[in-house]
């Protein structure tokens, strides 16, 4: 018995330690990707009201084009790099009312959690958005079939 005793107490420690570990690992590594995580979430719940579409655009809003994305609403950041609850991009697709979240309710479209939460980390994450995009409505690179 005088055995048994220290490894099962040492197996604890090794599964507390091995469960700490991964939780802190998963949280540094889940690095959010704008073209291939934040732009899909983008394009297909608000382009159809912030996006090229002059005729049909809401809030004089764009979403699609890295310079508007970022501008200034008139007092208060879009996107504040790093800070999420200083986003209005962010505060709006997390919002608890109705009349403030996005996609508006007529537009009958959610987001899942999951993607208010995609959206949340890339904005902590720096809100990273590569320069040298594709130009909306322009050539898509080789590749970009979306
Ligand atoms: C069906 C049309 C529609 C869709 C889809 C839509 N929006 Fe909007 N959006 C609006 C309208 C209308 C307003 C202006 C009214 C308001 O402020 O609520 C607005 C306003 C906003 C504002 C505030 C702009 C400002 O100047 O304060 C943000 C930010 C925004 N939308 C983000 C989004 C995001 C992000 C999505 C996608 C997840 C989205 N919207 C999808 C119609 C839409």
């Amino acid at each position: 018995m005088r055995a048994t005793r220290p490894t099962a107490v040492s197996t604890v420690l090794l599964v507390a330690w091995l469960g700490a570990a991964g939780a802190a690992a998963g949280q540094s590594e889940e690095k959010v990707d704008y073209l291939a995580d934040v732009k899909p979430i983008l394009e297909g719940f608000c382009y159809e009201c912030h996006g090229e579409d002059r005729t049909r655009r809401e809030a004089n809003l764009r979403l699609d084009i890295r310079e508007d994305a970022f501008a200034d609403l008139g007092g208060y950041p879009n996107i504040a790099p790093g800070d999420p609850d200083d986003s209005e991009l962010y505060i709006r697709v997390s919002s608890e009312f109705a009349e403030m979240r996005m996609p508006p309710y007529e537009a009958g479209t959610q987001l899942t959690d999951e993607q208010v939460e995609t959206i949340r980390l890339w904005i902590l994450q720096g809100a990273e958005w590569p320069e040298d995009e594709a130009e909306p409505g322009g050539e898509q690179p080789d590749g970009e079939s979306r």
